[in-house]
C-alpha cells in the first residue's frame, strides 16, 4: 500500500482533495469506509483528543489498519486537533498517518517555537508521519452554534503562512480563510452557507508551497469548496455534518422500530444516514457530479 503522502501528492496533481471525516464510534467508521469504497477514492478518518479518549488511540489505529490491510484500501488515520506534545507522541507511536498539532490559540511566535519542536519529536518516533500546523482563528467546536464568532481578525496571510511553514517544517498547513468550526442552526437547515476567501487561499498556496487543509468544512457552499480545491486545498475536514446525520439516523432507527433492542438492527439507519453525507462530500471533493448536494 502506498503511503498517505503518496495519495496526497496524487490528489494534488489531479486537482482533487482528500476527504477527512471525524469519527467517534465504529458506526461512523463503517459509514465513512463504506462510502469511500463505493466511490473508490482514498479517505482520511480523524479523531480529536476527545474523540480518541472515547474510542481509544491504539484501538482505533488497529481497527483502521485492519480495514486497510484486509481490503487493500487507502483509508488513513489522522490525530486531529492535538494540543500537547504528549498526545502527539502517543498518536505517532500508535501508528497514525498524520497529526494535526494545533497551537493556533497561542501567539504566533510561541506557536512556531513549539510546533517546530513537536515536528522534530514526532518524526523521531515515526519519520513518515505527516505533521500539520495551524495558524489563525477559525473558532472551536464541531457543534451547532447559536451565533457566529467574529473571525475577521484571525484570517491568515500569505506572508505568515510562508514564515510558519519554513520555520516549523510542517508538511501540511491549516490556514484561516473564512472557514469556521461547527454550524449555525440556519446552516443545518440549509438556509445559509459558509463562504471562503478563495483569493486568500491561492495566495497562501503560492507563498507556503505546502499541502493545505481546510478545517470547518461543514455547511460550506459547494461552489466555494470546488474553487478552494482548485486554489490549492488538498484535504477538507467534515465533522458537524456527520454528527447531525448520526443523530437523525439514530432517531429514525429508534422511531421506526420502537420495540427493537438489537443494536445491529437499529444502527444500520445511522450508517445509511452518515454514509449519504460522506458520499455526497467525497463526490464533490473528487470532482464527481453531486446528485444531491448537502
Ligand atoms: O477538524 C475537524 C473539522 O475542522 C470539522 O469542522 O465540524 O465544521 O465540519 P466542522
Ligand atoms: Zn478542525
Amino acid at each position: 500500500m502506498r503511503s498517505f503522502r503518496d495519495f496526497l501528492q496524487k490528489a494534488q496533481q489531479s486537482g482533487v482533495a482528500i476527504g477527512h471525516f471525524n469519527i467517534s464510534d465504529l458506526v461512523l467508521v463503517k459509514a465513512v469506509f463504506g462510502a469511500a469504497r463505493e466511490l473508490n477514492v482514498p479517505v482520511l478518518v480523524g479523531l480529536s483528543e476527545g474523540e480518541r479518549e472515547f474510542v481509544g488511540t491504539r484501538q482505533i489505529a488497529a481497527f483502521v489498519r485492519s480495514l486497510r490491510e484486509e481490503f487493500d484500501f487507502p483509508i488513513f488515520l489522522n490525530a486531529d486537533h492535538t494540543h500537547s506534545l504528549a498526545k502527539g507522541i502517543e498518536a505517532a507511536k500508535a501508528g497514525f498517518d498524520s497529526i494535526v498539532f494545533d497551537l493556533s490559540a497561542l501567539p504566533i511566535e510561541e506557536n512556531v517555537r513549539q510546533t517546530k519542536q513537536a515536528v522534530e519529536a514526532m518524526k523521531a518516533v515515526n519519520p513518515s508521519v505527516l505533521v500539520e500546523g495551524e495558524i489563525g482563528d477559525i473558532g472551536t467546536g464541531s457543534e451547532i452554534h447559536e451565533s457566529s464568532p467574529d473571525l475577521s481578525k484571525g484570517l491568515s496571510t500569505p506572508e505568515e503562512a510562508k514564515q510558519f511553514v519554513e520555520s516549523t517544517r510542517v508538511d501540511i498547513l491549516a490556514p484561516a480563510v473564512g472557514n469556521m468550526h461547527g454550524m449555525l442552526r440556519s446552516m443545518v437547515r440549509g438556509e445559509t452557507k459558509k463562504r471562503l476567501d478563495i483569493e486568500r487561499i491561492a495566495g497562501i498556496k503560492r507563498a507556503a508551497r505546502a499541502f493545505l487543509t481546510l478545517h470547518g468544512g461543514s455547511g460550506t457552499d459547494d461552489e466555494d469548496l470546488r474553487k478552494a480545491i482548485a486554489a490549492g486545498i488538498n484535504i477538507v475536514h467534515i465533522n458537524t455534518e456527520l454528527r447531525v446525520a448520526w443523530r437523525h439516523g439514530l432517531e429514525h432507527g429508534l422511531a421506526k422500530q420502537p420495540d427493537e433492542v438489537v443494536p445491529y438492527k437499529i444502527l444500520p439507519s445511522v450508517v445509511d444516514s452518515v454514509k449519504q453525507v460522506v458520499g455526497s462530500r467525497l463526490q464533490l471533493f473528487n470532482g464527481r457530479h453531486v446528485a444531491h448536494g448537502t
